[in-house]
């Protein structure tokens, strides 16, 4: 029957719907249509003609003609082979003739409306009330699948709107790191799809990357905006905003499912991270392939405490650090993805500004025994 999983979206449910209602009910063709509450086309989908036939047919139906009908009356209608109906309208070019007709409205859309049809019936006989029965089987399975469908599209949405509007706080917050978000989301993005993990759900990464340090909101103006170096105790105060971050999205149904990323991505594949010392897989994927994004804007762009490197230098350190601070796998797919030459350049820029205010501060990064420099970023692993 259907496909319950919501995999493949309403297109593909209505796709299915009308194959399998086209062969239930011996038709030659069969289409449905789905109209929003402005009355604007939301699916079209047909079986029976062939790829060139539905190109010719065009633009979905405007919700006249018999199958508006049937869907604005949400009644059935069954019509015998050559019998009028008022409110047919011309067949557009490609649509095969009408001969008898079996038009089924799609039950409980709320404000949509919607209503598949069949036409065809191919064993010489019309169409039959046990079909009007086993066509209201059909419509009421669509119509399950569709509001499934509408209520995840909506949850979504809600996310997403919650999502900006704690960027958007964020990043009023802490003018320093303005877009760094919205970058790292766009290099972890780069990264994730390079990678292919087939477990790596990548809004869980888009998602997590512009969370990431949402944290910050619980660090104070005087250690976030400090320009200097970081005392012990305010770093360990910095080194708060994952947790701090984790808990805030924990508190929303729709952004729990970010927390372990945001949480777990300050961890080291070594285990040298923190908050939790997790160490390799212990460690969320989508974390460890945030926390080389995060890295990458952070060595890539002016901070008020150093300057930003170029990007082949970051990219150099993200090779000596691989096996250590982060996962080789994840590295390795980050320079591919932004290997030199290659199709698609950084989604925004990352050239350090010259002259730079700062010229002797990469001076600050340290080089560690594992080969990995330090102070990337105050909040970073030491
Ligand atoms: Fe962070
Ligand atoms: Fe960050």
């Amino acid at each position: 029957m259907l496909d319950l999983t919501l995999g493949g979206g309403i297109s593909d449910t209505l796709s299915q719907a009308v194959e399998l209602s086209r062969a239930l009910l011996q038709a030659e063709y069969a289409a449905v249509a789905i109209w929003d509450g402005a009355g604007e086309p939301v699916e079209f989908a047909t079986a029976g003609v062939s790829a060139e036939a539905r190109s010719a047919l065009g633009a979905p139906p405007t919700g006249h003609g018999l199958l508006g009908e049937v869907a604005r009356a949400g009644r059935t209608l069954r019509l015998p082979s050559g019998a009028a109906h008022p409110a047919a309208t011309p067949l557009p070019p490609g649509h095969p003739p009408v001969t008898n007709f079996l038009g089924v409205p799609i039950p409980h859309l709320g404000d949509w409306r919607g209503a598949f049809y069949l036409t065809g019936r191919r064993v010489g006989s019309e169409f039959t009330e046990q079909d009007e029965e086993m066509g209201a089987v059909i419509a009421a399975h669509v119509a399950a699948v569709i509001q499934l469908h509408r209520l995840v599209l909506h949850e979504r949405e809600d996310q997403r709107s919650l999502i900006s509007m704690l960027v958007e706080i964020s990043d009023a917050h802490e003018h320093a790191t303005e877009e760094h978000s919205q970058r790292v989301s766009a290099y972890a993005r780069r990264i994730a799809a390079e990678l292919g993990a087939p477990d790596l759900d990548l809004e869980t990464v888009d998602d997590g990357a512009l969370l990431h340090d949402v944290g910050k909101l619980g660090v104070p103006d005087s250690i976030l905006k400090k320009p200097g170096s970081l005392t012990a105790d305010e770093r360990v105060i910095m080194m708060a905003h994952s947790q701090i971050g984790a808990e805030i999205v924990a508190g929303a149904r729709l952004l729990s499912p970010l927390a372990p990323v945001i949480r777990q991505h300050h961890e080291r594949w070594d285990g040298g991270g923190y908050p939790d010392r997790l160490r390799g897989a212990a460690i969320p994927l989508a974390a460890r392939v945030v926390a080389v994004a995060d890295t990458l804007d952070a060595m890539t762009t002016d901070r008020p405490y150093r300057a930003a490197r170029p990007l082949s230098e970051a990219l150099e350190e993200l090779r000596r650090c691989s096996g250590t601070h982060f996962d080789p796998g994840v590295v390795k797919a980050a320079l591919k993805a932004f290997r030199p030459g290659g199709e698609d350049p950084l989604p925004m820029a990352v050239a350090p500004r010259s002259p730079s205010p700062w010229p002797n501060s990469t001076a600050r990064c340290r080089r560690q025994p594992g080969g990995c420099t330090r102070g990337w970023d105050r909040s970073s692993a030491p």
